[in-house]
């Protein structure tokens, strides 16, 4: 327990306990760890009943996407000697407004291979287009070693593969039982069950948490981890002040408010109170009660005055 008590200390020495004894994140409930991934719903099933879920535009449903029929980065791709004859393996993107990775089937089920060179978009000074164009290849280890547990769905850590390509409802709902048709507070995240702040919290944080390390697999993605689960059994991250004053304000607001949550125990806010996942919405954030956290994004003096800030993460490569 070396790790939490030196996070704890450093929290206690910043004075940021809201009362009393801050709490063992990996005390409550269990893990999936060294069990079996288990077979799941595909989301299309789901999707014969819940046809209004906005699925297809959703991010999570689309960080891995097939390749569309004209994309600006690929006929650019096309138009280098050194790069065109890779443009027809292209199956997949992957990534948006900060950066584009290209992607491929492996030979092996479960796998994908990551393009060396990759897209960025222009932004304040930085412009944009391909980087990393020395030696374009393919890479067969990099998705299943770093990117898989927080980019696909069913993942197996001890063979690093997967068992559906992009996010699926699994990551956040789990299996709902049969019965949930009748029972809605049956499924998880249901807005007709209670859902406890540390279950909210865990599910979120098995991706959004970037910068851990699973304690079992050594990987920087969660082992097994199945909504429900408690992630802080097996999956570590530094969530001392000193580390979380250096994250960009996207990472520094959701580590904060998993902090808060999970280690002060302040479970009135989670990231539910200010997203609606469905609707890839923020606008009830609008109304949620001023503290610390607001600041990352706002000035001292207004709300109406926005930080500008850009993200980057040595998780993801961009
Ligand atoms: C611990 C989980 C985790 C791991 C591991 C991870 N990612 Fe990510 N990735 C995320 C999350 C969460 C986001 C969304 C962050 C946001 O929008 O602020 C993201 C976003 C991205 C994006 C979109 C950036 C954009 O344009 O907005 C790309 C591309 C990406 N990751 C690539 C990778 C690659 C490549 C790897 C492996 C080398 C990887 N990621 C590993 C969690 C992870
Ligand atoms: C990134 C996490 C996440 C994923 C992935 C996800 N959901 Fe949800 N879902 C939620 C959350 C959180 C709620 C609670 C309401 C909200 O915040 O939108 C919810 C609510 C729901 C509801 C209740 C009705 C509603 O709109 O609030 C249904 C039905 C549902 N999800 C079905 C699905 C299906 C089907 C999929 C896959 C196609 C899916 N969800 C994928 C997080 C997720
Ligand atoms: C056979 C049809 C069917 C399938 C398949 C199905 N559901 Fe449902 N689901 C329902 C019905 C009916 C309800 C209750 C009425 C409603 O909310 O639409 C429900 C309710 C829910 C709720 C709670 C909604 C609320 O308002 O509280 C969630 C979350 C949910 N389903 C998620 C899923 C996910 C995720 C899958 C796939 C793993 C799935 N469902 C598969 C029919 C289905
Ligand atoms: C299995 C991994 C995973 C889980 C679980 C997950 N996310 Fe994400 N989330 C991602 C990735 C990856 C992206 C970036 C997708 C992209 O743009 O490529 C993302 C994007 C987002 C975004 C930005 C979406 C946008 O429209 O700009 C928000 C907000 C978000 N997630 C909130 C949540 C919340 C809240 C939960 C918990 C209910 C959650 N996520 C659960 C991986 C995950
Ligand atoms: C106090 C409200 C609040 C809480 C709590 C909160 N968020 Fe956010 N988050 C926001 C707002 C507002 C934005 C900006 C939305 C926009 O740009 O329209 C945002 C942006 C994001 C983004 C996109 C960041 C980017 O620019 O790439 C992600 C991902 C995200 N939040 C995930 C989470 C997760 C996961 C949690 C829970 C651990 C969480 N948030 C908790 C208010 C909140
Ligand atoms: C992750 C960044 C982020 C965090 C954290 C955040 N905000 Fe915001 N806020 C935004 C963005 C982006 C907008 C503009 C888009 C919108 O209206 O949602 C905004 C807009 C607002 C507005 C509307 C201002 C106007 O000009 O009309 C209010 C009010 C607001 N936020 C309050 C809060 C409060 C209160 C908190 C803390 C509980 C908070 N915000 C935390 C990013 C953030």
């Amino acid at each position: 327990m070396t790790f939490f008590a030196t996070v704890v200390s450093a929290i206690v020495l910043s004075g940021q306990i809201a009362s009393g004894q801050p709490l063992d994140p990996a005390a409550w409930g269990s893990d999936h760890v060294g069990k079996p991934v288990p077979n799941f719903t595909s989301g299309d099933e789901c999707l014969f009943c819940h046809r209004d879920m906005g699925w297809f535009s959703n991010r999570h449903g689309q960080t891995v996407s097939e390749r569309p029929d004209n994309h600006i980065a690929i006929a650019e791709l096309a138009h280098m000697p050194d790069t065109k004859g890779l443009v027809s393996d292209i199956q997949y993107l992957m990534g948006r407004k900060n950066s584009l990775q290209f992607l491929k089937a492996s030979i092996d089920h479960g796998r994908l291979d990551v393009l060396s060179v990759k897209g960025i978009h222009s932004k304040g000074t930085t412009a944009g287009g391909l980087i990393k164009l020395d030696n374009p290849h393919w890479d067969t280890k990099v998705f299943g070693a770093r990117c898989a547990g927080c980019h696909s769905t069913g993942v197996d850590s001890a063979k690093q593969t997967f068992a559906a390509i992009s996010l699926d409802c699994f990551v956040c709902h789990g299996e709902p039982p049969e019965k949930h048709t009748t029972q809605r507070s049956l499924a998880l995240l249901s807005p007709h069950r209670q859902e406890s702040a540390a279950v909210v919290t865990s599910i979120c944080a098995q991706c959004h948490l970037r910068g851990g390390i699973s304690k079992s697999s050594g990987l920087p993605y969660p082992n097994n981890f199945i909504a429900g689960d408690n992630l802080f059994r097996d999956f570590q991250v530094d969530m001392s002040a000193a580390s979380i004053e250096n994250l960009n304000p996207a990472d520094r607001h959701v580590q904060e408010n998993v902090r808060d949550v999970v280690v002060s125990g302040r479970e009135g806010v989670t990231c539910l109170s200010c997203h609606t996942i469905h609707r890839q919405s923020a606008k009830k954030h609008h109304t949620v009660a001023d503290g610390a956290i607001c600041l990352n994004c706002h000035s001292t003096e207004s709300r109406k005055i926005r930080v500008r800030y850009e993200v980057h993460s040595k998780t993801c490569d961009y």
